[in-house]
């Protein structure tokens, strides 16, 4: 029977370019539901564009544009992009619409009406030139340890110090540049506590990865804490009900576009809203989403939902972060790249089958390793699947009058090829996509082998044998039908090339039976190699090689040095002083509430273990660290920070941002050696 089912991918802010991360979303997403929609079930996919916020409402005022003018070009822009990836909305919409509005305010009536809204008094640091309040993200000044100037309100980038921004030395406003001051407004909060039962339940049930539910375990044992979900004027959002001045945060109604998203495609559809929302909803509702927004979708979301009155997800699936090259994307390296100039230079399908080879649904990072995607491109779909086509077509003009064969030449391989079906079935059902390609590569290979056994080249040239030949490619062919309806969710262009070629069209409903006896169109051309110079064209497009912006302590240093070449000499026991080991890194995480830092666990092997905290969280993910070897300062003075105290420090070498590069030592070299 037929299943209902609604899937959404997480909502792209309406304040920039797509970039490949968005696009691993997506492409993941798009494969599913193309996959489910193959197999004939009742799906369909929304989005829709996040469009409030301050920072919108800043961009928009700096184009000199409404922001409405800018949510409406970035909408555009981001259709047009995800269109190029092939990527098959049933609707796009908008956080700034009629819908969005009409489900916050309902929504958050029920949640006050429930006495789950309190209302409390916060201070925080105010632009009196702006007449704005100052997200941490917007305050800069000096930092309190080691007076390094223009330094964000979290922490320090020169000495790696973490603080509020009320510590720091003469704030500024980033926005205006004029000094802060602290000023005490109402915020309403949407008192999460209220549903610690229903989150252990949730975090208890199946609708979480494993990895996703300890990680809201952690944040249930931890103590739920009120949510601020008001933010006050100025601001691009919706204005909360019976409060003048007061806006819903962008993180409120942000999921509720999922909903809005859907009420505009049932209005244009015919289609009951409550079907998919309501509390007797049949359907089965699935959000794809970025590991790092777990928190609103596996806490904040079913909580809202259920007070409200509205149905749970199904399940929340989560992936990990897009690396490039192994690190995290950079412009200085070329490897931030932007949806548009991908499309520039190569083929959507190239990627769309690239991260399909990779994905699991586990919520591992992937990383998009360009010499590995050339090649595996190169070789499984250029000189392993379409060439079973290419290669066998020939024969089947020449040797049947461009029919397939009434006969089945190699049914051990054409049941073995079917019979598949069912494993890659649920090999996609459960996103492991790279298990998928794997199994049908597996059949291509075999393919190519039987065709390669068989020779049908030498029996093509006598004409008592060249109808073998035909029964031989047709048997091929028919093969290439079967397995590019496999792969039809990840690459549906090729899909439709081969049904022209096939000239049938590709389902994968019940058994696939052989086409026998059938006209086919003369072979084109259906994917070309990968051009390694495009690869290296797209990269030198998305590098920015001017030098990164410096903050003023770091500049005025670099002046210093210029000066001189190199900092001034020191006397070898001066260097002696400094105890430098090789350590292991064996744990790293994010801390929360910096965005800057890794908590490091290092290794000194006999010498015991080191917790540092290292700014490097902007060119590193904590996964990739762990296992590593690095040069660490052993007998640094401990400092107290404001997550824990820092034993230590690991060395590193590059301006900042995305690039830092955290030494090692070559290998070889054990956990607590010295330096010297
Ligand atoms: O993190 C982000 O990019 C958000 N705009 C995602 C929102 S997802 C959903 F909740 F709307
Ligand atoms: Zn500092």
């Amino acid at each position: 029977m037929s299943r209902k089912i609604l899937v959404t991918s997480a909502l792209p802010y309406a304040n920039g370019p797509l970039h490949l991360g968005h696009l691993l979303e997506s492409i993941q997403t798009d494969i599913w539901v193309r996959y489910q929609k193959l197999r004939g079930n009742d799906c369909i996919y929304l989005c829709a564009d996040d469009a409030h916020g301050t920072a919108i409402m800043l961009t928009a005022e700096k184009l000199g544009i409404t922001p409405e003018e800018q949510i409406a070009r970035v909408k555009a822009e981001h259709e047009r992009d995800l269109a190029g990836f092939l990527i098959h909305f049933d609707n796009y919409h908008s956080t700034h619409s009629p819908e969005c509005q009409h489900y916050s305010e309902e929504i958050y009536r029920r949640l006050d009406a429930n006495g789950h809204i309190e209302r409390r008094d916060v201070t925080q640091l105010f632009d009196p030139e702006k007449n704005l309040f100052l997200a941490d993200r917007y305050i800069k000044g000096s930092c309190p340890k080691c007076k390094a100037e223009d330094q964000y309100g979290d922490n320090c980038e020169a000495c790696g110090a973490t603080y509020t921004p009320a510590d720091l030395l003469n704030p500024r406003s980033a926005i205006s540049g004029a000094t802060p001051v602290e000023k005490t407004s109402q915020h309403f909060f949407f008192k999460l506590g209220d549903f610690e039962n229903l989150l252990r339940d949730w975090t208890n049930s199946e609708a979480l990865q494993p990895q996703i539910a300890n990680k809201l375990r952690e944040w249930l044992d931890a103590g739920l804490q009120s949510w601020d979900i008001s933010r006050d004027a100025p601001y691009f959002g919706f204005e909360i009900p019976d409060a003048p001045g007061k806006y819903f945060y962008v993180w409120l109604d942000a999921p509720i576009g999922y909903m809005a998203s859907c009420a505009n495609w049932c209005e244009k559809n015919g289609r009951d809203f409550n079907d998919y929302w309501g509390l007797d909803s049949e359907a089965e509702l699935y959000h794809f989403i970025g590991k790092d927004i777990i928190n609103f979708h596996g806490l904040f979301w079913p909580a809202m939902l259920d007070s409200a009155g509205f149905r749970q997800p199904t399940a929340i699936y989560a992936h990990g972060f897009l690396t490039v090259n192994g690190k995290k994307m950079s412009k200085s390296r070329g490897t931030f790249i932007k949806a548009e100039t991908y499309l520039k230079y190569l083929p959507a399908e190239y990627l769309r089958y690239y991260f399909a080879a990779k994905l699991s649904g586990a919520v591992d990072d992937i990383d998009l390793n360009l010499e590995d995607f050339t090649n595996r491109v190169n070789s499984d779909l250029v000189g392993k699947l379409v060439n079973i086509a290419s290669r066998s077509a020939k024969f089947v003009q020449k040797g049947n009058a461009g029919k397939l064969s009434n006969t089945q030449h190699n049914p051990d391989l054409w049941q073995r090829v079917t019979a598949a079906s069912a494993t890659i079935a649920q090999l996609y059902e459960q996103r492991e996509y790279s298990k998928a390609v794997r199994e049908i590569m597996a059949l291509a290979d075999a393919t190519n082998e039987y065709f390669d056994s068989c020779e049908p080249w030498k029996l093509a040239k006598s004409d008592d044998t060249i109808v073998v030949a035909a029964e031989i490619a047709s048997q091929c062919i028919d093969i290439f039908r079967v397995l590019t309806t496999y792969l039809a969710p990840v690459l549906p262009e090729l899909a439709k090339q081969a049904e022209q070629f096939l000239n049938c069209s590709l389902t994968w409903q019940g058994d696939f039976t052989p086409l026998h006896n059938h006209a086919i169109e003369p072979f084109k051309p259906m994917m070309s190699r990968v051009d390694a110079d495009k690869v290296s064209a797209m990269v030198e497009e998305s590098s920015d090689n001017s030098p990164p912006p410096q903050t003023a302590a770091k500049s005025k240093k670099a002046a210093k040095d210029k000066d001189t070449g190199i900092a001034d000499t020191i006397a070898y026991p001066d260097f002696a002083k400094i105890d430098l080991r090789v350590a292991e890194i064996v744990a790293a995480e994010a801390v929360e509430g910096a965005d800057k830092l890794l908590k490091l666990t290092l290794s000194l092997g006999e010498f015991g273990t080191r917790q540092v905290f290292a700014g490097i969280k902007t060119a590193y993910n904590a996964e990739q660290l762990v296992g590593k070897l690095t040069v660490m300062v052993a007998n640094l003075e401990a400092r107290k920070m404001r997550f824990g105290m820092s034993e230590g420090m690991v060395l590193a070498a590059g301006p900042g941002d995305q690039d830092i590069w955290l030494l090692s030592p070559d290998s070889g070299a054990k956990a607590g050696m010295k330096i010297q």
